[in-house]
């Protein structure tokens, strides 16, 4: 298997701690961007604890100048990007009625915003170098909607409509545009749910159970490899059985 450089963005989070220790341990070079400089390093140390290694850069994704930066810094530490997963991601859940202008821009900034701030800056070396994997992690609730969810859904959508018109662009430059639309994982962000509303959630997980970070990981690692050259423009459901819409 050749090496190649990847940029997880929210790789400290729990769904990207699970593909950067993925993608790590299948012998790519892993970085990813902090905004807590402090939090970053002593998740680093326990990587590498694991034998581990993840590189570092600074920035926030919901910043184009930001993210370009961010970019050029992985470029330098670890050479030209051939995979990004696009993974970052917060919640700020309400029901729309009671919805801000700053809980709608926030989700929709740093979840789908940060699609255009991170993949503009690798885009051109991966069309020049013809190869490339883009990945977007979007979520079941970008594919059914869910109450409490207007500007998540609305930024999980578009992250898919974003890798449909990528995907043709791209295809001719041997680069793949897939998206991952995970159920609900046991991760902070679910965790965060209120239990009794969380307890009605799993109950309609065909599975019985809320996933486990890496079988995300492993969905995203499955379009990595040249074999996978042939899948551009998927949504790749990992949820349980949750939901099956196609
Ligand atoms: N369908 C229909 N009605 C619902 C409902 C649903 N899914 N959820 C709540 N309601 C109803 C309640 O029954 C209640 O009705 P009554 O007033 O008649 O009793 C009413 O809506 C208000 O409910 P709450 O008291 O819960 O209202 P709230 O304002 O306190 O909270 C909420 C609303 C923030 C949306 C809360 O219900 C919630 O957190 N829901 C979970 C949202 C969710 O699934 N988020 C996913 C986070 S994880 C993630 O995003 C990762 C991923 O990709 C999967």
């Amino acid at each position: 298997m050749t090496s190649r450089v990847a940029l997880v963005t929210g790789g400290t989070g729990g769904i990207g701690t699970a593909i950067c220790r993925r993608l790590a341990l299948t012998g790519h070079r892993v970085a990813t961007n902090y905004r807590n400089e402090e939090k970053a390093r002593a998740w680093q140390e326990k990587l590498r604890a694991d034998g581990i290694e993840v590189a570092l850069a600074a920035g926030d994704v919901s910043s184009d100048a930001d993210a370009e930066a961010m970019v050029r810094e992985v470029e330098r530490q670890l050479g030209p990007v051939d995979i990004l997963v696009n993974n970052a991601g917060i919640t700020r859940d309400t029901t729309f009625h009671k919805m801000t202008s700053q809980q709608w821009r926030e989700v929709i900034t740093t979840n789908l915003d940060s699609c255009f701030n991170v993949t503009r800056p690798v885009i051109e070396g991966m069309r020049a170098r013809k190869w490339g994997r883009i990945i977007q992690i979007a979520s079941i609730n970008g594919q059914k909607g869910q109450y409490g969810q207007a500007n998540y859904a609305a930024a999980k959508a578009g992250m898919h409509g974003f890798t449909i018109s990528l995907a043709q662009e791209n295809a001719k430059f041997g680069i793949t545009v897939n998206t991952v639309s995970p159920g609900y994982i046991g991760t902070d962000m679910v965790m965060a749910v209120p239990e009794d509303v969380r307890a009605k959630i799993v109950a309609q997980i065909p599975t019985g159970r809320l996933g486990e970070p890496d079988e995300i990981a492993y969905a995203v690692a499955f379009f990595i490899p040249d074999e996978a050259g042939w899948i551009t423009g998927a949504n790749l459901s990992a949820n349980g059985g949750q939901y099956m819409g196609w």
